[in-house]
């Protein structure tokens, strides 16, 4: 385990780090991704940020803060709904216009909810779409700026770590739609689809954590998805469960911390850095690089499958994603989606 006080002399020293970082932030007006802006901004020299959101308006306070937080930085909002494919690449354009390169793509939007399967106006469900399309396609159209960083890195708050079985003859959930399922596809789908990535571009770092239980408001907003004869008892638990989960919970402050750790340390290095001697924040004595989710030869991918406690997931030999690697599943994954990425734009268009 990191332990918080080392995760906080390790952000303190990202002032010593060049100025300059870009960044773009998706999903950071509320919760975790929210709280690892704002430890961004507090740390980091002269940064130029892209905060994508939906409503520039209740983020404008927000803006402020940052300012505030840190004068010499550069806060820009860009106001879209991120679920929709084609925003997203109209997004990507703009950053891609404006920027030579790109040090970090932190992404964090998403829900909760048992309303079912809720496709967006592209035909892909929106918990998916926010959790793994959209997400994955930012990443993938910003590559090409990412890999122009001296030591870029791509950080998914997900659920890494928690791959399990999945339906490869069903990713959309077409067929049986549950949260859980949803949830299961989504992280395992990540987590293949980063190695992927990774072979063809292992001078990049994939991060994808699983936070733990964090007390944002993702679960007050859950229970309100409840209708029916339902609603009351999820009243009810929103009175009473909510604070006691929010009292075993982690703190969204340090959800940020560990936010602001993953996207920073040197613990979580590329395969292939461009520079050895630059690869973050050097590591704290007695903290060790984390194991990517695929080492050989001692040799690993540059993908880590982060938990609460940033530590990286071990690789083990008889796991569910190991018998994916070797039937070839992440390729089916990655062929799959980019079907997926073009019917939603046909379906824009139509
Ligand atoms: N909190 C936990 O305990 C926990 C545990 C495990 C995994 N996670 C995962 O971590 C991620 C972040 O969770 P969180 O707790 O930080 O959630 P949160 O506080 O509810 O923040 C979610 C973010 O996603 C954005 N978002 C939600 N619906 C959207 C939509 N339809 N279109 C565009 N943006 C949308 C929100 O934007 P607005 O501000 O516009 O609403 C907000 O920026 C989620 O994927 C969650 O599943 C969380």
């Amino acid at each position: 385990m990191v332990s918080i006080k080392d995760v906080r002399r390790s952000n303190s020293r990202l002032t010593e780090k060049p100025s300059g970082m870009v960044a773009v932030f998706v999903g950071a007006t509320s919760g975790i991704g929210l709280s690892t802006l704002k430890q961004f901004a507090k740390y980091s020299n002269a940064p130029k940020v892209y905060v994508v959101g939906r409503s520039k308006q209740s983020a404008s306070p927000l803006l402020h803060e940052l300012e505030v937080l840190n004068p010499k930085g550069i806060f820009i909002f860009v106001e879209t709904e991120i679920s929709l494919i084609k925003n997203v690449d109209a997004v990507c354009e703009e950053i891609k216009t404006n920027e030579q390169k790109l040090d970090l793509v932190f992404v964090s939007p998403g829900f909760l909810s048992v309303e079912g399967r809720k496709e967006t106006s592209e035909g892909i469900d929106m918990y998916l779409s926010l959790s793994y399309y959209a997400r994955l396609r930012i990443v993938h159209n910003l590559i090409p700026l990412l890999s122009a960083s001296l030591n870029p890195r791509v950080v998914s708050i997900l659920a890494g770590g928690k791959e399990n079985v999945i339906d490869i003859n069903d990713l959309e959930l077409r067929k049986n739609y549950s949260l859980a399922k949803a949830a299961n596809t989504a992280a395992t789908q990540m987590t293949l689809a980063f190695e992927e990535l990774a072979k063809s571009y292992p001078m990049i770092s994939f991060c994808h954590v699983y936070p733990g239980l964090v007390a944002t408001g993702i679960i007050t907003k859950f229970t309100g998805t409840f209708k029916g004869i339902w609603a009351f008892p999820a009243m009810l638990a929103r009175w009473t469960l909510i604070p006691v989960l929010h009292a075993l919970a982690t703190t969204v402050d340090e959800a940020g911390e560990r936010g602001l750790f993953v996207a920073t340390s040197a613990k979580y290095p590329p395969a292939e850095p461009k520079d050895p001697h630059e690869v973050g924040v050097a590591l704290l004595d007695g903290v060790e690089v984390a194991k990517s989710s695929v080492v050989k030869g001692g040799k690993g991918n540059g993908v880590y499958r982060i938990y609460t406690d940033s530590e990286s997931v071990e690789n083990e030999a008889d796991s569910i994603l190991e018998s994916y690697r070797l039937d070839q599943v992440d390729k089916r994954i990655g062929e799959q989606t980019l079907e997926v990425w073009k019917a939603a734009l046909e379906k824009s268009e139509a």
